[in-house]
């Protein structure tokens, strides 16, 4: 949830931490702070609110120095305000620590600390952390070993870096569980370390990522891994393949508006290499799939969170329909507390843009402990849903930086659908043309997408009639209902409007009751098998006055003079319509949230990682 940034080298180390804080400010972004060590001392600097002020204090007062710490910060313990933000030092302001993660021991640990006698400056839980280091080294005088004892007392999972004027020439980054990654960056004489690839990827491709319960003590010249006894790990330094430009926004407003507009070049990219357009054939290595294999599934169970939960729900949907697969889907935050039936033959499917969420970890987790085979289709390059999945896919889509998810939304609808025709072909049951006709109108989603978004002005002009609108209602059947579900997610985390997404079907069970000329109901009705039930839900709004808003296909007449707003698509075969009504309302959630000036790629209260329960 929070971002770290930490530099050893022989740059100044200011600059280079505040900009890696910049682009983690996705993960948190309510309070900042770093520390820098120059002639065996550390200087802090802390602000309530996002680094651009932290950026302004240490403008009127630059810290010099080559090695630095800093981080940004999505608060659990205690209200974001200076004394809370991190970096947090210990008694005696040796040492200090950034730090991502909840101490869920912290008030065990704050007793102990206090009879102690120990003085608490903050209301955090990583306070606590600082104290024990501090306390450690003061007993064993070695800082590497006093981290480790740190480590073994904490519960809950933590990714922090430690820095010091007792062992200056060192910094100390550590993982403990599934708090989120740590990522090393690699350069000539000096070395970058930090929560996530985007922050460091100017300086260095070269990374390797901590596994949990590893430690790095990183030099200038490099790094030593070590587990929590002590012992040497050996960790694979490897190029991350992201072009550090995808990290910029461009021309354009926010990086939200930037992401819905790449889709065109990422749904492009998630195909390649998967499809072989002379056999027309789908191919995914990263399963470890063979035929025999696919014969024994039974039931696939996707798992995720959010925006990754709907792309799932799609997906059950196409693997039913193309590969006669059983799917069930179930949010990951339910998952572990289910205890869910996985019998042999079931294999659990979790997605995530993140790779880092911490209740889809945690299903992770609890399928391995029923001995059940999981995959992944993931976004971040060397994240733990990546790493601990017995087979994965990978979206490719590039760095997702805005808040609001987008691009990894779509992604991960095409690798579904890939998996549905690979699983297909695979157990034998898919007829030659019909696998063709699939792929082919796979091959095509790009291009529809991209008429979609050119018709961006248009939904624009709507969002103007109706941004200063109270709420609204989001309907879908099928395999768009899960759309309406992601239209509303979508309004109400960058607008703060409030927004629901229902199936259509169940309006007169109850929610018609809310509808009045107060009311948008934007309804999805695009050419797939229940589109006339969509009809019928529109002429039944429009019977108690409601304002609809309709996603249709182009040239749809009857709709056209139905509802009172078109955001208009271009036809597409409807197993992958939802690729395309998305967009309409993705564009129409951005718009309203910049009518009303809105920070739309840094929400209130919204954090793009969550790494915590
Ligand atoms: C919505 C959004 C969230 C995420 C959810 C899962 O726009 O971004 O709902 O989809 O937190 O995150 P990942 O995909 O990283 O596991």
């Amino acid at each position: 949830m929070c971002g770290i940034v930490a530099y050893i080298g022989w740059q100044d180390a200011m600059p280079i931490v505040l900009d890696g804080l910049k682009k983690l400010e996705y993960r948190g972004y309510d309070s900042a702070g770093l520390a820098i060590l120059e002639d065996k001392k550390i200087e802090i600097r802390r602000v309530a609110g996002k680094v651009a002020a932290l950026e302004n204090l240490v403008c009127e007062n630059p810290l010099v120095g080559s090695i630095g710490i800093g981080h940004t910060r999505w608060a659990t313990h205690g209200v974001p305000n200076e004394q809370n933000a991190h970096p947090h030092m210990g008694v005696s302001d040796r040492i200090v620590v950034v730090h991502n993660g909840i101490v869920e021991n912290f008030l065990e640990l704050r007793e102990e600390l206090v009879a102690k006698g120990v003085e608490f400056k903050s209301e955090t839980d990583t306070e606590t952390i600082a104290h024990l280091v501090e306390i450690y080294y003061r007993e064993t005088n070695d800082l590497v070993l006093a981290v480790r004892k740190t480590l073994k007392k904490l519960k809950g999972a933590h990714g922090l870096v430690v820095m010091s004027t007792v062992e200056p020439e060192k910094l100390i980054a550590a993982r403990l569980g599934n708090a989120g990654g740590v990522a090393l960056g690699v350069g000539e004489n000096e070395m970058f370390i930090a929560s996530d690839i985007p922050a460091i990827v100017n300086h260095t491709r070269m990374m390797t990522f901590l596994e949990s319960a590893h430690l790095a003590v990183v030099t200038r010249d490099g790094f030593m891994l070590q587990d929590l006894e002590g012992d040497s790990v050996n960790g694979v330094v490897e190029e991350v393949p992201w072009d550090a430009v995808a990290a910029e926004k461009g021309k354009y407003r926010h990086f939200m508006q930037k992401e819905i507009h790449e889709q065109v070049r990422s749904l492009a990219d998630t195909l390649s290499g998967r499809i072989d357009y002379e056999s027309h054939r789908i191919w995914l290595p990263g399963l470890n799939l063979s035929a025999a294999k696919a014969k024994k599934i039974k039931k696939i169970f996707i798992t995720a969170c959010g925006t990754a939960a709907y792309t799932g729900m799609v997906g059950k949907t196409l693997i039913e329909q193309i590969a006669r697969v059983p799917v069930e889907v179930m949010v990951a935050s339910e998952f572990r507390y289910a205890d869910p039936i996985l019998e042999e033959g079931t294999v659990v499917l979790v997605i995530s843009q993140s790779g880092e969420t911490a209740d889809t970890l945690a299903a992770m987790e609890e399928a391995r402990s029923k001995g059940t085979e999981v995959w992944s289709i993931v976004n971040a390059i060397g994240s733990q849903a990546m790493r601990v999945a017995d087979g994965s896919i990978s979206m490719q889509v590039g760095p997702e930086i805005g808040v609001a998810s987008t691009k990894a939304f779509t992604a991960p609808v095409l690798d579904l659908y890939m998996l549905a025709v690979y699983l297909a072909d695979l157990r034998g049951g898919l007829e030659e043309a019909r696998r063709i006709e699939l792929i082919e109108d796979l091959l095509s989603v790009p291009s529809f997408v991209e008429r979609a978004l050119a018709r961006e002005d248009q939904v624009r002009e709507v969002a103007e009639r109706y941004k200063d609108m109270q709420g609204a209602l989001y309907l879908g059947r099928g395999i768009n209902m899960p759309i309406a579900y992601e239209g509303a997610l979508k309004l109400k985390e960058i607008s703060y409007k409030h927004a629901e997404g229902y199936p259509a079907g169940e309006m007169k069970h109850g929610p018609i009751a809310l509808v009045d000329e107060h009311m948008p109901v934007i309804v999805i009705a695009s050419q797939d098998p229940w589109y006339d039930k969509m009809v019928s839900q529109i002429e039944q709004t429009k019977a108690r006055n409601g304002k609809v808003i309709a996603i249709a296909t182009d040239g749809d007449e009857r709709i056209g003079e139905l509802a009172d707003e078109v955001l208009w698509i271009p036809a597409v075969p409807w197993l992958l319509s939802p690729v395309v009504t998305v967009i309409p309302l993705q564009l129409f959630a951005y718009h309203v949230a910049a009518l009303n000036g809105l920070d739309i790629d840094q929400p209130r209260n919204l954090a793009k990682s969550v790494t915590v329960e």
